[in-house]
């Protein structure tokens, strides 16, 4: 029997859950309707936080004894990761350990494993963005000490490469910045600025160090610096290409 286990780190935002990693489940048990189709969330605190409202996400290890005992043989693993870092390292690791259990387990890419994985991305939010005058549109990636994060950089570049210099990637948590994207903003003279996550859900930090009332928050630093911003506050999970792209990762995954 064929399952499909569909690791995220998790959020305890509802709206994100069901919006952006849950429309992700739906598009995959669409796209493999054989499958049993289990999510699992590697974050254990968000486990914990759902488990007291109720809401019960295995971890991927629980998930995986769960798809045994159901009579999965055939496992496919698909992560919702952006990017092969920590996260994904770690989950590799804990299918490593059970890996033995199963006939046959394959792991798909995360979202950005090749070049051509970063130009469909590039298509995918330039076209949810369109060009608008004397406007900028800055994404937010997560950031990682892991060198994968280097992947925000080759975002920003090749969106400019593909003609939309109008577009920027930063990070929260690594390089680039907030301030290394202002600094190259600065020339070009936008009035407004657009504001989006790059990240599978939008969720705290979307709703706070994005679009945030706190000083800090990038929509107040943009906005302090002169530009008029306005944030969407909706993670890539909710893109229809994006999912299809975790789906297309799934399948060549499978077919290998
Ligand atoms: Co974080």
């Amino acid at each position: 029997m064929k399952g499909i286990l569909l690791v995220s780190f998790g959020s305890t935002h509802e709206r994100a859950r069901k919006e952006e990693i849950d429309a992700v489940a739906e598009r995959m048990q669409a796209a493999f309707p054989d499958a049993l189709l289990v999510q699992a969330y590697t974050s254990g605190m968000i486990r914990r936080a759902l488990a007291k409202r109720g809401v019960e996400v295995p971890s991927v290890s629980d998930a995986l004894d769960e798809m045994l005992a159901q009579g999965v043989t055939d496992l496919l693993v698909q992560p919702t990761h952006i990017m092969p870092g920590d996260e994904h390292g770690r989950m590799l690791d804990a299918v490593k350990e059970k890996q033995g259990l199963f006939a046959r387990v394959c792991v798909g890419d995360p979202l950005l494993a090749t070049d051509a994985d970063v130009a469909a991305l590039v298509a995918i939010v330039g076209d949810r963005f369109s060009r608008a005058a004397d406007t900028a549109v800055v994404l937010m990636g997560h950031g990682s000490e892991n060198f994968a994060n280097v992947v925000y950089a080759a975002l920003d570049y090749r969106f400019k490469a593909v003609g939309r210099d109008d577009v920027y990637v930063g990070t929260v948590e690594a390089y680039p910045s907030i301030d290394d994207v202002m600094e190259r903003m600065a020339p070009h003279g936008y009035a407004r600025v657009v504001l989006a996550p790059l990240m599978l859900v939008a969720g705290d930090h979307a709703v706070n160090d994005m679009a945030g009332d706190e000083e800090d928050s990038w929509s107040s630093v943009l906005g302090a610096a002169g530009y008029e911003t306005q944030c969407f506050v909706e993670g890539l999970g909710a893109l229809a290409g994006v999912q299809d792209l975790y789906v297309a990762h799934a399948r060549s995954a499978w077919e290998a």
